[in-house]
């Protein structure tokens, strides 16, 4: 099982905070959120990759559409022992999208192509992997790119089972899904909404697992030892606060957060949320 990136959310602090609870439930690995794969960044200076070693493996995910650039970014990872990335192809959001990048590479099967032969050349046979969607308007669009995947060696294509366009919700496209993993070569992990707890291992997960810290008893506990670790790594302030709201977000619901949840919504300090 893998853990799937989120973007605010299962960053490193949260990775290295429940890292025991991460591997307990079952997690083998976990993406990072994306990193800019941009000319001149330094991706060993993101705050994502600045973590010791944790109970499951940690593999970077980048974003981006310049291949020299990615290429650079990789060759900086792997003299450090990373040895696998992921490449974000998936991300919905219009302004990335309409700038060629995340889901937009899928708009432009030489630029994706591009990106795919950087990875796979820097980072070796079965080492680079691609986070993706159905496709951008419609659900055809990846099965329609399959010959072009095939023609790499892949770690693995994670798909998320939607289209860019529909974002974040509505039921996920199974049978679509089922389509493209019967036409492509390389091996294909299936994502979104998938149910937690879980059997099998050909699986990301995100929400599901998230919204499962806040169901448990000790949710509670965990909650402080986010804040305390947030609370450090930050030096306190309006950064600590937006964390654990963006983390509470996905409790709100849940019996034993609903009453608290319109209380932390509106705390602006360290100290209310540890009042809570
Ligand atoms: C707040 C948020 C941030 C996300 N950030 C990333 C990201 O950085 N990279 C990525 O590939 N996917 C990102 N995703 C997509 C998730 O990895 C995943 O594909 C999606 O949430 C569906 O899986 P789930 O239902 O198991 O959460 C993000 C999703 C959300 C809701």
């Amino acid at each position: 099982m893998y853990l799937a990136p989120l973007r605010g959310v299962t960053i490193r602090c949260f990775r290295e905070t429940f890292s025991r609870e991460i591997a307990e439930a079952g997690f083998k690995e976990a993406v990072t959120p994306f990193i800019s794969a941009n000319a001149g960044v330094d991706p060993l200076k993101d705050r994502e990759l600045r973590g010791g070693p944790l109970p499951f493996r940690v593999t970077p995910q980048f974003i981006g559409k310049d291949p020299q650039a990615l290429k650079t970014c990789l060759e900086r990872i792997k003299s450090t022992g990373c040895e696998y990335a992921d490449l974000n192809a998936g991300c919905p959001f219009p302004m990335v999208r309409n700038k060629g990048r995340g889901s937009g590479l899928l708009k432009d099967a030489a630029k994706l192509a591009a990106m795919l032969e950087a990875g796979c050349e820097t980072m070796g046979e079965g080492k680079f992997s691609v986070k993706t969607r159905l496709g951008v308007e419609r659900t055809d669009e990846l099965k329609a790119l399959m010959p072009l995947f095939n023609a790499f060696p892949l770690r693995f294509i994670i798909v998320h089972a939607r289209t860019a366009k529909e974002m974040y919700s509505g039921r996920p496209h199974m049978e679509e899904f089922e389509e493209v993993k019967r036409l492509s070569r390389n091996r294909v992990i299936y994502n979104g909404d998938a149910p937690f707890p879980q059997e099998s291992d050909e699986v990301m997960i995100g929400r599901p697992f998230v919204r499962a810290l806040g169901a448990r008893d000790d949710s509670h506990e965990l909650l402080s030892r986010y804040i305390a670790a947030s609370a450090q790594e930050l030096g306190g302030g309006p950064g600590v606060v937006g964390r654990i709201k963006e983390l509470v977000a996905y409790w709100k619901d849940l019996p034993r957060w609903e009453k608290l949840w319109p209380v932390l919504k509106l705390s602006r300090t360290v100290k209310e949320l540890e009042a809570l």
